[in-house]
């Protein structure tokens, strides 16, 4: 079956099962290994990405769901200035050890980013919520984000995307 998408904004045409895992096309098939798979079960929040703008779980999908939408993953993120405002914040806090989970916290942190935005803890805590970390712990995280949020409006870009 054709399956036709967007990913990082680059149109793709696939004649492919339709039931394979959209984590699988992504990843083995695209080449954009940043998403990655922990749980595989849709808990851990590791293989995020944003599906026609909503941050969905690609490991408990099937690619034809994404028939005709637009996917967003860690790697065209890192390409937007609030995806590099993140980045340099969870550096700058030095929120990532192993990194295994940063690419599925990119996501949901840079929809946080450009949904809300508001430096409330407790509201990037319930952001972030879906999303397990097994080393760094939250504090940082969830700091480097309150950080991103507290520059954003400094920055001179009203991205939306
Ligand atoms: S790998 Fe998809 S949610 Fe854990
Ligand atoms: S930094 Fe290792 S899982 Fe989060």
């Amino acid at each position: 079956m054709k399956i036709n998408f967007t990913i990082n904004g680059n149109h793709i045409c696939l004649d492919i099962d339709p039931m394979r895992r959209l984590i699988d096309v992504i990843r083995n098939d695209l080449g954009f290994t940043g998403t990655k798979e922990g749980c595989g079960e849709g808990e851990c929040g590791a293989c995020t990405i944003l599906l026609d703008g909503k941050p969905v779980t690609s490991c408990i999908l099937n690619v034809i769901h994404a028939d005709g939408k637009e996917i967003l993953t860690a790697e065209g993120i890192a390409q937007k200035p609030i995806g590099k405002l993140l980045i340099d914040c969870f550096d700058e806090t030095n929120a990532v050890q192993c990194g295994f989970c940063f690419p599925g916290f990119l996501v949901v942190s840079y929809y946080y980013l450009i949904s809300d935005g508001e430096p409330s803890l407790k509201k990037i805590k319930s952001a972030l919520s879906g999303n397990i970390c097994r080393c760094t712990g939250y504090k940082k995280i969830f700091e480097s984000v309150m950080l991103a949020c507290e520059r954003k409006p400094r920055m001179n870009t009203n991205e939306h995307e």
